[in-house]
């Protein structure tokens, strides 16, 4: 057992300042474990969300160190002894008390995305994909919603950019339905006038602080600018389509 220092931030939607901890940590402890401690000891009002502690919920996201972090999945260990361990609300999201942020900004978007329409199955009455179509879209199903990705974006930063740009974790959300092999919905004029791909820089800050290792912007936003760029930029595409008679992928 070794005392350690926390600075966390205490407040509400109307205003708060950082408090100072000292809390006694156990090897094998998570930043969420010492969160705890102190709860129990120091400030039973303070508000914490989380569910699993086992990174599978995405409810415990904060910002430790100034970082996006699962709380439960940041080992006490990752830090030097003297350190003091900051520990603030999720700043792209308004606060509702302490450490509890209010991401139903997301959920909205996530209601204004066109859902998967499945074509017509076969005559036998199954539907058929090529396991690398279905091994391409997997990737973005392991999301665990935990927000760190849309936190840490500059775009959705800004609070002006929450009116124009859905934010990573739904442009993968969007990937994984445009590239569905089953799908026939077309989303390529949503992606790039409603949902506003070109917001995006590629900086690729939300694939690094991504706790499933999504490749959000390598694998997820490039390809669906592509594709926007194919629709409405590539005249070869656009002739091609126009003779074919196409309405979506060209
Ligand atoms: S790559 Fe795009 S979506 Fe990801 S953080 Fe940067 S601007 Fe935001
Ligand atoms: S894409 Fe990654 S960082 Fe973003 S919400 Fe999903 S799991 Fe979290
Ligand atoms: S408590 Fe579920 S991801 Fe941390």
């Amino acid at each position: 057992m070794a005392k350690r220092t926390f600075r966390i931030w205490r407040g509400n939607k109307d205003g708060g300042e950082f408090q100072t901890y000292t809390e006694e940590v156990s090897t094998g402890m998570v930043v969420l474990d010492v969160l705890h401690r102190i709860q129990a000891h120091q400030a039973e009002d303070m508000a914490i969300r989380w569910n699993c502690k086992a990174g599978k919920c995405g409810s415990c996201s904060v910002e430790i160190n100034g970082k996006p972090r699962l709380s439960c999945m940041t080992r006490m260990n990752s830090f030097t002894e003297d350190e003091t361990i900051t520990v603030q609300p999720l700043k792209t999201f308004p606060v509702i008390k302490d450490l509890v942020t209010d991401v139903s900004w997301n959920y909205k978007q996530n209601k204004r995305i066109k859902p998967l329409a499945p074509k017509k199955r076969d005559a036998d009455g199954n539907h058929r994909m090529f396991q690398e179509d279905v091994d391409r879209v997997q990737e973005f199903r392991k999301c665990i919603e935990c927000y760190l990705c849309q936190d840490v974006c500059h775009v959705l930063r800004d609070r002006d950019g929450q009116d124009n740009f859905v934010g990573p974790r739904f442009m993968i959300r969007l990937a994984s339905l445009e590239m569905h092999p089953l799908d026939t919905a077309d989303r390529i004029p949503a992606i790039k006038n409603e949902y506003g791909s070109g917001y995006c820089n590629i900086t690729k800050c939300c694939t690094e602080v991504c706790p499933e290792h999504i490749h959000i912007t390598d694998n997820g936003i490039i390809p669906l600018k592509e594709r926007v760029v194919d629709r409405f930029y590539d005249p070869i595409a656009m002739l091609l389509r126009k003779v074919r008679g196409d309405k979506k992928h060209a």
